[in-house]
């Protein structure tokens, strides 16, 4: 293991401690702020001693439990060692871990899944109740002791700026190079003082390379060595390559009506294999020149950075197999250049996302024939993961684009039901709908023209029958004809598959 001293602020040297002896520091019923977004970035030592201290306390009759706020997801070493032990009073934002997913999913732990722009303005509305203790990983201090931020950016801006005490993990793994990749906006103000966010371009810089942290309100200092924990894509399937396709076809089609200049617009790209299809799919597609305001920045843009597709990309966090971050630590001279981190108040400010005119692409569990959005819910009830930024993005995006597979669990499911389970994403927030049957373009459509188009351009064929059934009966019978439905049957598609039916 390599150690180099990264914490050049004489006044920090003697909070250097333990991730036990930080850990110690962290009183049972405290709401932690943690770095952390899409595995990277996240504290890599003091979730494990913590969760060691906790289960040791519990072990002995104690109810030791703590508020977990972070960027987005983190990793096994922070969401799953808490949530093993039992340690995780009340989890928020998006999460993804199974350990996490199953306490939440049996009633053990309390998740508010909230839009990613929302976190840091709601603790600087007070709406989320005090934030005690801020643990954030760096890859540096420098003597002035403002921090070098590590491989995400998040809310560490705002735990650093809220949160009554301190401590930082200083991550030696994290690249000397990522110094001067991020942005750091320190203008944002609280109604009724706000101003316009002076970001007009999506390469564009408009604030500080460095976070600024208080040094009296430190109370330790670890030191780690640790990588990033990010998982590898699979690569593309058929289904993500159609899906792609049908995306890229659109989005020609869309240039040669003159409704998106020949360099489209920024591309906001969503977590998951069928997101990075896409980005393969446009790598290899004919348009150039391209810019990306998004909130991750995962391998498939990196590749593009790497072609020279993607001119700049903004985002908060990287998330990046370890293949292709082992590719961007060698070359991160270069990419300082063309990707910009900054924290996600200002990724996925709807206002910046409104103004920059952004084509978002998401992934989501199901849609229904209207147009309505679930990207959350399993059967209406179960989390996956959580909204993450997909409703920032959808509801202010130029182009809001939702995509799945047609079917699911080998055919058992159909991801184009009646009505969704749960919505996330009304029928007002969706413009395009994409399986790898094809695209429903509901712009400019009314609810029965959508149903028609999401049926007839979306479904599987082996459930189109029954989708077409059930809108004409709806139609038929339905009291109101402008959005028909026949509520006695609605969820009769989701009840089946409880039952472990074809839906
Ligand atoms: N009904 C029930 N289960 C379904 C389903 C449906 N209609 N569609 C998919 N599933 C299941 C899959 O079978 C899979 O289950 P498994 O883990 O047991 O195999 C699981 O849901 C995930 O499906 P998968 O196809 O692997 O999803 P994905 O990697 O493309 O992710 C989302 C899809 C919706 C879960 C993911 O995009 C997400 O979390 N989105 C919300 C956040 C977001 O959009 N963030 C980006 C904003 S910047």
């Amino acid at each position: 293991m390599t150690r180099e001293n990264r914490i050049h602020c004489p006044a920090l040297q003697n909070r250097v401690m333990s991730a036990e002896e930080a850990a110690a520091l962290i009183p049972s019923g405290a709401n932690v702020g943690m770095s952390g977004f899409t595995g990277s970035g996240y504290p890599k030592a003091l979730p494990a001693a913590l969760a060691r201290r906790i289960e040791t306390a519990n072990a002995n009759g104690g109810k030791f439990r703590i508020g977990v706020w972070t960027g987005a997801s983190t990793a096994p070493e922070l969401d799953g060692a808490l949530a093993k032990v039992d340690g995780i009073e009340m989890r928020l934002p998006y999460q993804s871990d199974p350990i996490c997913r199953e306490r939440i999913n049996a009633g053990q732990m309390e998740y508010i899944d909230i839009h990613l722009s929302h976190v840091a303005q709601f603790v600087w509305f007070g709406f989320l109740g005090k934030l005690d203790v801020a643990v954030v990983e760096v890859a540096g201090i420098l003597p002035d002791g403002r921090l070098i931020p590590a491989t995400s950016v998040g809310n560490n801006k705002t735990w650093l700026e809220q949160a009554d005490k301190i401590i930082l993990e200083v991550n030696s793994w994290q690249s000397t190079g990522l110094e001067g990749m991020h942005d750091i906006y320190y203008g944002t103000q609280l109604p009724p003082h706000r101003r316009p966010i002076p970001l007009v371009d999506a390469g564009q810089r408009i604030g500080e390379p460095y976070l600024r942290c208080d040094p009296d309100k430190i109370i330790a200092v670890v030191e780690t060595h640790a990588p990033d924990r990010n998982s590898a894509f699979s690569p593309p399937d058929e289904n993500s390559r159609r899906i792609a396709g049908h995306i890229l076809d659109f989005l020609q089609h869309e240039v040669k009506k003159g409704r998106l200049p020949a360099e489209l617009l920024p591309l906001q790209s969503g977590v998951g294999n069928i997101a990075n299809a896409v980005l393969a799919g446009l790598n290899e597609g004919p348009f150039e020149n391209l810019t990306a305001y998004t909130e991750v920045l995962q391998d498939g843009m990196l590749e593009m950075l790497k072609s020279g597709k993607l001119a700049v990309a903004s985002a908060t966090a990287l998330s990046l197999s370890n293949e292709a971050l082992t590719e961007f630590n060698a070359d991160i001279d270069r990419f300082r250049e063309r990707i910009i981190l900054r924290p996600q108040e200002i990724s996925n400010h709807p206002e910046v996302i409104r103004r920059l005119g952004v084509i978002s692409m998401n992934g989501m569990i199901e849609a229904d024939i209207y147009g309505n959005v679930n990207s959350t819910h399993l059967m209406g009830s179960k989390i996956m993961n959580g909204i993450g930024g997909s409703g920032d993005f959808a509801r202010n995006a130029y182009l809001s684009i939702f995509m799945t597979p047609s079917q699911a669990k080998g055919g058992a499911l159909s991801c184009i039901v009646p009505m969704v389970s749960h919505v996330d994403h009304t029928e007002h927030d969706v413009q395009i709908l994409v399986t790898e049957r094809g695209l429903a373009d509901l712009r400019g459509l009314s609810p029965r023209q959508r149903a028609k188009a999401v049926i007839e351009n979306c479904a599987h064929p082996d459930f189109q029958p029954a989708l077409r059934d059930y809108y004409r009966r709806a139609l038929d019978q339905s009291p109101g004809k402008h959005t028909p439905h026949l509520l006695q049957e609605v969820f009769d598609w989701h009840l089946r598959a409880l039952r472990g039916e074809r839906m």
